[in-house]
């Protein structure tokens, strides 16, 4: 099992990571469990938790309908109600048991329910593992806008079993694994060269290579909890990725974040070729590669136009400027401000 040490709590990775919470939850003595899931996880990822940590049998189970469109207000005002019904005090302790629409929602009740009450987050999807689970943010997502309403509250623990993503398709894994790519991409070279000479799928999702992603994401997030600076660079592949993820529910279209953060990551990246940040060499590198995990997505006329405008409105500008989080130089970072937007166009009508 890998131990990361975040801000004030570790992380905990592999196979026993259920074993570290049985200590944990025996060291700090809570007065009740709660423990939040969808019918996913109550599902698939519920009974291995509780067979693992016998102290939960007592826990209340708050099950949601599981998706992004549940991710809102009135599903918080379900948890919260179901916590004063039962309840739940100060010292009480909730147990996120899902995906990132779980920990995101989770965390935000957790941190006002009585001003804040201590949570811990067990993430089950990749995409949730290797991101969504760390760093703090949480909240959700209000009049369409995503993330709107929210707060920065650390969990206590997480707790990664990487034996949850049994159950998941091949299709949310790789959801998750666009996130790997990426923080590679901005923060390690040494990693980026190890995830191109992966060939089997269920190499992707090792342990090794889930805890490589926590790590580099985690150094980031200690060094820059509130995104002044260095958290920015994980919005690569992001500017672009937000603005088409848009673009296709504006048109009911599906895409997954992963895939929309992968076509965000071709883009980008040549963008950065073409600002002389990395080589052809490397570009041509990072393409072949994402296009060689991704299917090809097709942008219609009618969804680069939506991508474009929606990109003018991305929250990451500043004052009027198109914002971007580039490599420059494969495994490092750099915030480019003033993005020239017929650049933008060229690359994308190319697509
Ligand atoms: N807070 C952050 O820093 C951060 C970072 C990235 C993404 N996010 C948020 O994360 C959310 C997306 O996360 P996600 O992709 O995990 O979505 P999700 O939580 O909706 O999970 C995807 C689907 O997988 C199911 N599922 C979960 N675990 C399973 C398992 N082990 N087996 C089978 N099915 C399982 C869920 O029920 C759901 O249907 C978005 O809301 C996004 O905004 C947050």
């Amino acid at each position: 099992m890998a131990v990361i040490k975040s801000t004030s709590y570790n992380i905990y990775i592999g196979h026993n990571s259920l074993k570290a919470l049985n200590t944990f939850l025996k060291k700090n003595k809570y007065s009740k469990y709660f423990i939040l899931c969808d019918e996913h996880t109550f599902q698939y990822c519920l009974p291995t938790l509780l067979f693992h940590s016998p102290l939960l049998h007592e826990a209340e189970i708050i099950e949601l309908e599981s998706g992004e469109d549940k991710k809102t207000l009135e599903t918080c005002l379900q948890v919260w109600g179901a916590l004063t019904d039962s309840g739940a005090d100060k010292t009480s302790l909730l147990i996120n048991l899902g995906g990132g629409v779980i920990s995101d929602l989770g965390g935000f009740v957790a941190s006002t329910y009585k001003r804040g009450i201590p949570c811990i987050n067990i993430p089950t999807t990749l995409l949730s593992m290797v991101d969504a689970s760390v760093g703090g943010k949480t909240g959700v997502d209000f009049e369409g806008i995503k993330n709107h309403i929210g707060t920065t509250a650390e969990p206590k623990g997480i707790f990664v079993n990487p034996e949850f993503l049994e159950t998941l398709s091949e299709r949310q894994l790789k959801n998750g694994y666009a996130e790997v790519i990426k923080i590679a991409l901005i923060a390690d070279a040494e990693f980026w060269k190890t995830l191109q000479k992966l060939k089997q799928k269920n190499e992707f999702f090792s342990d090794a290579i889930i805890t490589k992603a926590i790590e580099l994401k985690n150094s980031i997030v200690k060094k820059d909890l509130h995104e002044q600076n260095i958290r920015k660079s994980l919005n690569f592949g992001h500017t672009i990725g937000h603005a088409l993820e848009s673009a296709f529910l504006e048109q009911k279209k599906d895409i997954f974040h992963g895939e929309a953060i992968a076509v965000g990551m071709l883009i980008e990246s040549e963008l950065a070729m073409v600002l002389k940040r990395i080589s052809a060499k490397d570009f041509r590198n990072i393409s072949e590669y994402v296009s060689s995990v991704y299917k090809p997505i097709t942008l219609t006329k009618k969804t680069k136009a939506l991508l474009l405008n929606y990109m003018l409105h991305d929250k990451k500008n500043e004052g009027g400027d198109l914002c971007f989080a580039l490599p420059n130089l494969v495994g490092h970072y750099e915030l480019y401000r003033g993005m020239d937007m017929e650049l933008v166009k060229r690359i994308l009508e190319k697509y």
